[in-house]
C-alpha cells in the first residue's frame, strides 16, 4: 500500500513532546503554544500568530472577528475545500462563487469584480494546491471597493507570491497543520494578522468567548472552544525548525513526478511555476481529459494498492448548499472540469522516491 499521504517527523517532535509530558503542560496553557505562535508570526512575516485546533475553525474566527455576518456577500472560488464556504454560511453571510483558472487552479481572479455588490464585505482567496492566487489583482481590489481581504494559506506554507510569504497579505490569514500540509501538529490550526484589534478578538473568539478583563465565566457574546493544545504546539515548533527542508522535499517530489510523467498522453499536469511563484506542491495534481479516463486511472492505481484522492467538488455543486436554496443554475465550467476529472497521487514528505518511481511507470502500463 502507498498511502495518498505520509508525514514526516523527523525533527525535534519527540523530544518537545516528551517535554510536555515531563513538565505536565498539555493544554492550551503550556508554554508552547506562544513559543509557536511567535515563531510562526515571524516566518510569516505578521505581527500575530493565534493557534486553534485546526485550519477549518481559523477561518469561523477570521470570519467572525471581521464582523461578517447575517446578509453580508464574500466572494470565493467554487472550487474548495468545503471549509471557507462552510464559515461563511455559519456566520449568516453569502458565499459568491468565482471560477476556477485552468492553468493555475486557482480562482480567476478576472471574474471577481463583476461579483461585487453593494452587500460585498470581502473577498477570500484560497490557495489551492501548490501555486498561490495572483494576488496583486485581488489586493487592487480590496482597495478599490474598501472589502476585507482574507486568506486561506491552509495549503501554501513557505510559499511566496512576489518573494512575499502567502499567508502575509490582507486583512487576516489563515493556516492548517493538518498532517498533509508542510508542517504538521496532528490536526491544528492558526490565525494570523497585523492588527492589534483583530488579534485580540480572535484570541477572545477562539476561547469560548471569555471575557479578558470580565469577571470569569460571565459571557457578552458566543464564542467557541477552538484551542489549541501546548502538544499540538510542541509539534508545529519542531516541525517548524525543518520547514525549509519539507519545502524542497516537496519540490523534488513535484519535479519527479512531472519528469517521470513528461510522456503520459490525456493528463493536464500542475504548472511547474508562473511569473509570480514556483509550485511548493502542496499534492500533486493531475486532470484527465476526461471523467471516464480519470476514473479509470483511479481504478488502475487501486488494483496496485496506491492511494489516490479526488479533486474538491465544487461549492455550488455540494447538496448541502443547494438543499439551503444556495447557488440555484450556477454553472462554473472550469472548476466543474477540475472537480470531475481531477485527482492527486501520493505526495506526502514521508514517501520513498522510489515510490514514485514505481507509481510514474506503472501509469503507462
Ligand atoms: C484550503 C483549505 N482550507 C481549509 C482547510 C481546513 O483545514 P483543517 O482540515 O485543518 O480544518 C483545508 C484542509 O486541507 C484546506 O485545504
Amino acid at each position: 500500500m502507498i498511502p495518498v499521504n505520509t508525514p514526516l517527523l523527523g525533527g525535534n517532535e519527540l523530544k518537545y513532546l516528551t517535554e510536555c509530558i515531563e513538565t505536565g503542560w498539555i493544554s492550551s496553557e503550556g508554554p508552547f503554544i506562544q513559543r509557536f505562535e511567535n515563531e510562526m508570526a515571524n516566518y510569516v512575516s505578521r505581527k500575530y500568530g493565534i493557534a486553534v485546533s485546526n485550519g477549518s475553525a481559523a477561518l469561523d474566527i477570521a470570519i467572525k472577528a471581521l464582523g461578517i455576518g447575517k446578509g453580508d456577500e464574500v466572494i470565493l472560488p467554487t472550487f474548495t475545500i468545503i471549509s471557507p464556504a462552510q464559515s461563511i454560511v455559519t456566520a449568516g453571510a453569502i458565499p459568491v462563487l468565482v471560477d476556477s483558472d485552468l492553468n493555475t487552479w486557482n480562482m480567476d481572479v478576472t471574474q471577481i469584480e463583476s461579483k461585487i455588490t453593494n452587500k460585498t464585505k470581502a473577498i477570500l482567496v484560497v490557495h489551492i494546491y501548490g501555486l498561490p492566487v495572483d494576488m496583486d489583482p485581488v489586493i487592487e481590489l480590496c482597495k478599490k471597493y474598501n472589502l476585507f481581504l482574507i486568506e486561506d494559506a491552509a495549503e501554501m506554507h513557505g510559499q511566496t507570491y512576489k518573494g512575499k510569504k502567502c499567508g502575509s497579505f490582507g486583512d487576516i490569514s489563515t493556516f492548517s497543520f493538518y498532517p498533509n500540509k508542510h508542517i504538521t501538529t496532528g490536526e491544528g490550526g492558526m490565525i494570523m494578522t497585523n492588527n492589534d484589534e483583530l488579534a485580540e478578538r480572535c484570541k477572545k473568539l477562539r476561547n469560548l468567548a471569555f471575557e479578558p478583563k470580565g469577571r470569569r465565566f460571565v459571557h457578552e457574546e458566543i464564542g467557541w472552544n477552538y484551542r489549541m493544545t501546548n502538544l499540538q504546539a510542541a509539534l508545529g515548533c519542531a516541525q517548524l525548525e525543518n520547514i525549509d527542508n519539507h519545502i524542497k522535499i516537496k519540490r523534488e517530489i513535484g519535479k519527479v513526478y512531472q519528469d517521470g510523467l513528461n510522456n503520459l498522453d490525456g493528463f493536464q499536469f500542475p504548472l511547474i511555476k508562473t511569473d509570480y511563484a514556483d509550485n511548493i506542491y502542496w499534492v500533486f495534481g493531475l486532470i484527465a481529459e476526461s471523467q471516464e479516463k480519470c476514473e479509470n486511472m483511479v481504478l488502475k492505481l487501486s488494483t496496485e494498492k496506491i492511494g489516490t484522492r479526488p479533486f474538491f467538488w465544487c461549492m455550488h455543486e455540494q447538496p448541502i448548499f443547494q438543499k439551503m436554496g444556495l447557488f440555484k443554475n450556477e454553472i462554473y465550467p472550469n472548476a466543474e472540469k477540475m472537480s470531475r476529472n481531477g485527482f492527486y497521487l501520493p505526495s506526502g514528505l514521508g514517501i520513498d522516491f522510489q515510490q514514485i518511481d514505481k507509481i510514474t511507470k506503472f501509469m503507462y502500463e
